[in-house]
């Protein structure tokens, strides 16, 4: 069957763990090179373990994955490949996150990660027709002192960094543990999101809006239990950056059908729709637009209103002439029947 061409709309991608698009097929090939053992047989042994409980059962073997990446060349490859792949999907702008915490608790620098992806990046646009941001996560459980510090060991490469977000375990980390590092941030001129409202209660989204002054929130699909939340979130314009396939994966909702997504657009929300780690919940970006079209049933214009957000939503308020111009890509977007 051929893929619903919806799929490629241009787009703007704005929740990506770049580490979450490691294909068992890289990480196999970089174990390789850095002479590190696997403990899964081969590429199909490492698929069959991706079946995930919740988010901790995911992070789990995300974070061991990693121990393939240990240069800054396995960095650059990583970045090239998730570029290549997005291109072929509609992306044309892509707004990245890293956790620097996962690496340098493994003895790797934070040179060699930011200036490994950097160099992608650098030849994203030529290569692949996609402009970029990169924003540097940090662990909600790890410490605060262990944010401050990463932030510190980040300083001599912010000009590679557009913004800073919270990733890993929600439940039980609370954003305002990191008011003060994300209050640093702040003061360097680095814009904010957060993860709120994936596991965690709607009360995470208002607090990461509220102490970490964050400008978008990452998934937020539970604010739809907060009627006055909703209602705030549509009045401030605040993105979401959701992601239906990772939602199914890790068990947030039951079926890709009972996903609240229509229902949030409806109500106002401004909403895009993101791969969040790709190489372990079945599809990039242009997958989950045609998920999404197929399992609940979002036409064309339901489609390009999400296209449309996520570059409203986008960091590009340093290249508006860029923002129109994909804006006026979306709007000139022909649908075939
Ligand atoms: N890190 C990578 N993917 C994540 C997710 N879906 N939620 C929280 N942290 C993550
Ligand atoms: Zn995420």
């Amino acid at each position: 069957m051929r893929a619903y061409d919806g799929a490629v709309i241009p787009k703007a991608e704005l929740h990506l763990h770049i580490e979450g698009t490691l294909e068992p097929e890289l990480a196999f090939a970089l174990a390789a090179r850095n002479g590190i053992e696997l403990p899964f047989a081969d590429t199909e042994a490492l698929r069959r373990a991706y079946l995930f409980e919740d988010l901790q059962s995911f992070l789990d073997l995300y974070y061991g994955l990693m121990a393939v990446l240990r240069t800054e060349a396995d960095f650059a490859e990583l970045a090239d490949a998730y570029l290549t792949r997005a291109a072929a999907q509609g992306v044309r702008h892509a707004e990245i996150f890293f956790d620097p915490q996962a690496h340098v608790s493994r003895g790797v620098g934070i040179g060699a990660v930011i200036e490994g992806l950097g160099r992608a990046l650098d030849l994203s646009e030529q290569r692949h027709g996609i402009s970029t941001r990169l924003i540097m996560c940090f662990l909600r459980d790890e410490s605060a002192e262990s944010a401050l510090q990463t932030l510190e060991a980040a300083k001599p490469y912010l000009h590679r960094i557009t913004g800073v977000g919270l990733d890993s375990a929600e439940v039980g980390h609370p954003p305002a543990k990191f008011r003060e590092v994300y209050e640093a941030a702040a003061e360097l001129g680095l814009r904010r999101v957060a993860h709120a409202g994936e596991e965690g209660p709607p009360a995470y989204i208002s607090e990461a809006l509220d102490v970490l002054g964050v400008e978008r929130i990452d998934h937020g699909l539970r604010c739809m239990e907060d009627p006055e939340l909703v209602e705030r979130l549509v009045r401030d314009r605040i993105p979401l950056t959701l992601c239906p396939l990772s939602n199914v994966r890790l068990r947030a909702v039951d079926l890709l059908e009972d996903h609240p997504l229509p229902g949030m657009m409806a109500a106002g929300l401004l909403c895009t729709v993101n791969s969040d780690d790709p190489a372990y919940f079945g599809g990039y970006v242009g997958d989950t637009f045609h998920a999404v079209h197929e399992a609940l049933g979002l036409g064309p214009e339901r489609l390009r209103e999400l296209a449309r957000n996520s570059f409203l939503a986008s960091f590009l308020e340093d290249d508006e002439a860029r923002r129109a111009r994909y804006l006026a890509e979306v709007e000139a977007y022909e649908f075939e029947d």
